[in-house]
């Protein structure tokens, strides 16, 4: 199986990407942070701290977590719910980011992420994929761009729909969340050696597609 790993922080536009170059090499897109969002948003919905390993380790032994690929697109089911939308919303953002710092939650979700990278061409998104998850990909790319850059573009897209945020505010929870992310102990974020170093700063992301598509077409 062809496995490309995509990692970055919070907003470089991974995602997006990802997704797309999927669509164009026919592979399917694997977004691992639903992953994260969903261990959080379980935690939540019991009234527990995420930030809490004793309140979070728990319930992993009470939750089953699943990703189905319907027509290529990626759904996340927590208990056989449906929980796609639920994750997105803000509070499961930072809920994320405070369980996947606890190392059992890397280790209770290691083993899904591994099986769908063996058993099918992908193209998979995190920030852990190039150097703990899929070691041996084919194609190891880190997408960055400043924590500017990318609060502006969250600022944009959540302007468009409707849903108008303080901008400020915006940029200090990426900060905040590139902080935890690069440094927690287990598994942070950072590239991998042998990563390709991809800034989608100055870049559209019909750009940083074709540029992923040309790597791959080098694999
Ligand atoms: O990619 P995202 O913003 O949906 O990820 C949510 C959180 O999950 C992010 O703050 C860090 C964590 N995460 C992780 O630790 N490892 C991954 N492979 C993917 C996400």
């Amino acid at each position: 199986m062809i496995n490309i790993a995509i990692d970055g922080p919070a907003g470089a536009g991974k995602s997006s990407a990802a997704k797309l170059a999927a669509k164009e090499l026919g592979y399917i897109y694997v977004d691992t942070g639903a992953l994260y969002r969903a261990v959080g948003v379980a935690v939540l919905r019991r009234g527990l701290d995420t930030a809490k390993k004793e309140d979070v380790i728990p319930v992993l032994a009470e939750i089953k977590i699943e990703l189905r690929f319907i027509d290529g697109a990626q759904r996340v089911y927590l208990d056989g719910e449906d929980v796609s939308a639920e994750i997105r919303l803000p509070e499961a953002s930072m809920a994320a980011s405070n369980v996947s710092a606890i190392p059992a939650v890397r280790a209770f979700l290691f083993d899904l992420q591994r099986s769908i990278a063996k058993n099918n061409n992908c193209l998979m998104d995190g920030r852990d994929i190039g150097t703990v998850v899929l070691p041996d990909a084919q194609l190891k790319i880190f997408l960055t761009a400043t924590p500017e850059i990318r609060a502006k573009r969250r600022f944009l897209e959540l302007e468009q729909k409707g849903t108008p945020v303080d901008y400020d505010a915006l940029l200090e929870e990426i900060k905040q969340r590139d902080y935890n992310d690069s440094h927690r102990a287990v598994a942070p974020l950072k590239p991998a050696d042998d990563a390709v170093m991809l800034d989608s700063g100055d870049l559209t992301l019909d750009e940083v597609v074709k540029r992923i598509c040309c790597l791959a077409a080098e694999i």
